[in-house]
């Protein structure tokens, strides 16, 4: 249990650990690909070390470096030298979705049997989503349990392309259906509700796959081979950034620079919306590389409500715990809607942030696809839970500061997930 208080100005600056998902991604497609790759500023955090370790067991090659434990060089396999040492093999991917899904389109095309199972989160989530697609391409994948969650068994089987239109945007999905089309006998596309995060597109092609993205439709063709581009630079994740930037906007007197923040236009919505609600973002230094990153200098603003919608909730859907937090302080209502996906994430997060925010005196009223939120009320200290969900757990931490009082926080090693130095980057940051 973690004891937290109200507290003063922001100050200073940071840089915060390597995006989630484009690690995952460098990690699967380095593993993938003919060649050695070095990834720079890889996220060293839970989720992670679950790919890391699952293309271990598959027989890959991974070095940490002796410069930085924040490298790791991957000695590719090719896309056809996976080899699991007992012919089939069970991989644990721990509480991380993004491995569970990606991995079922990898694994679904190879020439063997595998398990995937993960923690009781990741096998209480919606697995059908992955299994109908695959399974129209020709692959054998059972939920085990008949539930459509993990655990599941793949038996990997030649595959056909398709075209697919899926029912909910969603980046995991869309990447294990491009995986499993990169050895499939003709061109796969995936069409989405909304736009999510277009990073499996980008690192296909930096890694010589023919990826095209048109609208909510990203296609690939099949491959002979993936081409490791020797090295992958992992921009700061903006998902992390986001608690610093709400913590900044809200606590009278901050006024903070986080360098080095990927902005790619799919997972920028934080930045609208904090700017939306009044808040105060400069964006510095911008580059123009695969994956854009720039300094955020964030300064404290008085905040107004605003309404989430639409095609927005992909582009920020990590960040709306925080949002929410960010909504009760603001001068008036917030909407967030659209956004039923938050039922589904490593906690039910609507019920999560509900409970949580009410505890500390918020007036917050949950809807199926998000809550409404009327701003203004203070907050109170308070006995606080992250129901094992590491957003959940830095979103109340944010609040804890607004709130006058001590909060107490209960599994808030959770944030090892994504973030192994939340705590430590938020004092160095507290004047
Ligand atoms: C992710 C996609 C999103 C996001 C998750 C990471 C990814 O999930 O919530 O934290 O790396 O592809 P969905 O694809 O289910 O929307």
């Amino acid at each position: 249990m973690l004891t937290l208080n109200q507290h003063g100005p922001l100050r200073g600056e940071l840089t915060v650990p390597g995006d989630k998902s484009i690690s995952h991604r460098a990690v699967m497609f380095g593993s993938l690909a003919k060649g050695t790759t070095k990834v720079r500023d890889i996220l060293d955090s839970a989720d992670v070390g679950a790919t890391l370790d699952c293309f271990g067991r598959l027989g890959v090659s991974i070095e940490r470096t002796w410069e930085k434990p924040q490298d790791v060089i991957i000695h590719g396999a090719g896309m056809r030298g996976l080899y699991p040492s007992a012919g089939r093999v069970v991989l644990y991917t721990q509480n991380s979705g993004t491995t569970t899904r990606i991995l079922s389109g990898i694994l679904a095309p190879q020439p063997f049997t595998s398990f995937l199972t993960g923690d009781e989160s990741v096998n209480r989530r919606p697995m059908k989503r992955v299994i109908d697609p695959l399974t129209k391409m020709g692959a054998s994948i059972v939920s085990m349990n008949q539930d459509g969650c993990a655990p599941l068994r793949i038996d990997g089987r030649a595959l056909h392309g398709i075209d697919w239109k899926s029912a909910v945007a969603s980046a995991q999905v869309k990447s294990a259906v491009l995986c499993a089309g990169l050895y499939a006998d003709a061109a796969t596309s995936f069409t989405e509700p909304a736009l999510s995060r277009d990073h499996t597109e980008r690192m296909l092609r930096a890694f010589g796959a023919d990826v095209k993205n048109d609208g909510l439709t990203a296609s690939v063709r099949p491959a002979n081979e993936l081409y490791s581009p020797s090295e992958i630079k992992v921009p700061g994740d903006i998902s992390s950034a986001a608690y610093f930037i709400a913590a900044a906007l809200l606590v009278p007197g901050s006024d903070i620079v986080l360098h080095n923040v990927g902005i790619n236009p799919t997972r920028d919505g934080i930045i609208r919306a904090a700017r939306a609600m009044g808040g105060n973002i400069e964006i510095l230094n911008e580059t123009d590389t695969a994956e854009p990153y720039a300094d955020l200098h964030i300064t404290a603003s008085s905040l107004h409500g605003t309404v989430i919608e639409k095609d927005m909730i992909p582009t920020l859907i990590d960040e709306l715990p925080v949002i929410a937090v960010m909504a009760c302080a603001a001068s008036s209502e917030t909407v967030i809607r659209d956004a039923a996906e938050l039922k589904v994430k490593e906690s039910d997060r609507i019920a999560a942030m509900t409970e949580n925010l009410r505890a500390m005196g918020a007036d917050i009223t949950p809807a199926e696809d998000g809550f409404i939120i009327r701003g203004g009320k203070a907050l109170h200290g308070c006995a606080v839970k992250s129901f094992k969900d590491h957003r959940i757990a830095m979103s109340m931490a944010v609040a804890s500061l607004l709130a006058d009082g001590e909060t107490t926080l209960v599994d808030e090693n959770c944030v090892a997930i994504s973030y192994p130095s939340f705590f430590d980057d938020l004092s160095r940051l507290q004047v």
